[in-house]
């Protein structure tokens, strides 16, 4: 954004808040909720979480567009044609979608001119000690603080640490709508019962071969169905957790994994 936009959006924003004081706008609880909840998962990588910008994409709670917007209708038109070219994914959202996030922009714009509420949006909120003990009942099966995920808030700020575990399988490239990556994984088992499992670097009717945790190859011969070869997605316990998580486990499991430096 250059400094003239800025210079206006600061200028429309306390126009906005002069008329604002006068008439407090009302937001439905519940679809700022599911705007929130959209909008973490899929654009928070980009924008952040509070929506102030991030790594790369621009601070909404600026932009001229959002405050012009009403109830989605140029919001909308960005998040399903995108920005091709300029780094900005379209998504192929229902109008509904496109509304619950236009009301939780709108709300967090009214929130961020009142600085005691502002307070609420930064999303490292939770409490650490809680996370932690979540993390051990929901993830240490998988990932260890000590082993592959110490040092992780050193690599992705906040927001993007949060995205890892809400979406860890949502990917884009320049110019195409976000899509899920199939993180898959392979078990194959001999004739023997001896078993091996890991990533797959080839399978197909003569052939399956794949690396394992420790990363050694391993590769066999196939005929007739033998040995059994059967495919898991990686990430499946992340979509399954994802329907489970409260507003709190979130906001905990990001206030402890940031604490894993
Ligand atoms: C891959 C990163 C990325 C993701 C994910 C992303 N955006 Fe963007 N967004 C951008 C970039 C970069 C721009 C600026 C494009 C430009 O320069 O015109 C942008 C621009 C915008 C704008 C226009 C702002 C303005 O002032 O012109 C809106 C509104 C917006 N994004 C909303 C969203 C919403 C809502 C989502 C989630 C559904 C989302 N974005 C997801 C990168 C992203
Ligand atoms: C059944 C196994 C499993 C469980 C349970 C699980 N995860 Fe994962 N997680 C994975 C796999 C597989 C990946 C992808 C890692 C990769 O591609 O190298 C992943 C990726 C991640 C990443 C990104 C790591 C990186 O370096 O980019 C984070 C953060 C994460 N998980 C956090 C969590 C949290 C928090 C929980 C609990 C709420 C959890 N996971 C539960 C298997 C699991």
């Amino acid at each position: 954004m250059n400094r003239r936009t800025t210079l206006l959006a600061v200028t429309l924003c306390a126009f906005k808040s002069a008329v604002l004081a006068q008439a407090p706008p009302k937001f439905d609880p519940a679809a700022v909720a599911r705007g929130k909840q959209t909008f973490v998962s899929s654009c928070a990588f980009c924008h952040g979480a509070n929506p102030k910008g991030g790594e790369k994409g621009p601070d909404l709670l600026r932009s001229v567009l959002v405050l012009h917007d009403e109830a989605g209708n140029s919001i909308g038109q960005v998040v399903l044609n995108g920005r091709p070219g300029k780094g900005m994914p379209a998504f192929p959202f229902t109008s509904a979608q496109i509304s619950d996030i236009a009301a939780f922009l709108h709300s967090s714009i009214a929130a961020a001119e009142d600085r005691d509420s502002y307070k609420i949006l930064n999303i490292v909120v939770g409490d650490p000690r809680a996370g932690a003990v979540y993390f051990n009942n929901q993830c240490a099966s998988c990932h260890s603080a000590t082993g592959d995920l110490k040092g992780i808030a050193s690599k992705y700020d906040p927001s993007t640490l949060q995205g890892k575990f809400i979406a860890p399988d949502l990917e884009w490239t320049e110019g195409a709508p976000p899509h899920k990556v199939l993180a898959l994984s392979v078990t194959v088992t001999l004739p023997s019962g001896e078993s091996f499992s890991g990533t797959p670097l080839n399978l197909d009717d003569f052939n399956v071969s794949l690396r394992d945790r420790n990363g050694d190859l391993h590769s066999f011969d196939r005929s007739g169905g033998s040995p059994k070869v059967e495919q898991h997605n990686r990430l499946q316990a992340h979509m399954d957790l994802l329907s489970r998580y409260t507003d709190d486990d979130i906001h905990n499991l990001t206030a402890y994994l940031v604490t894993l430096k």
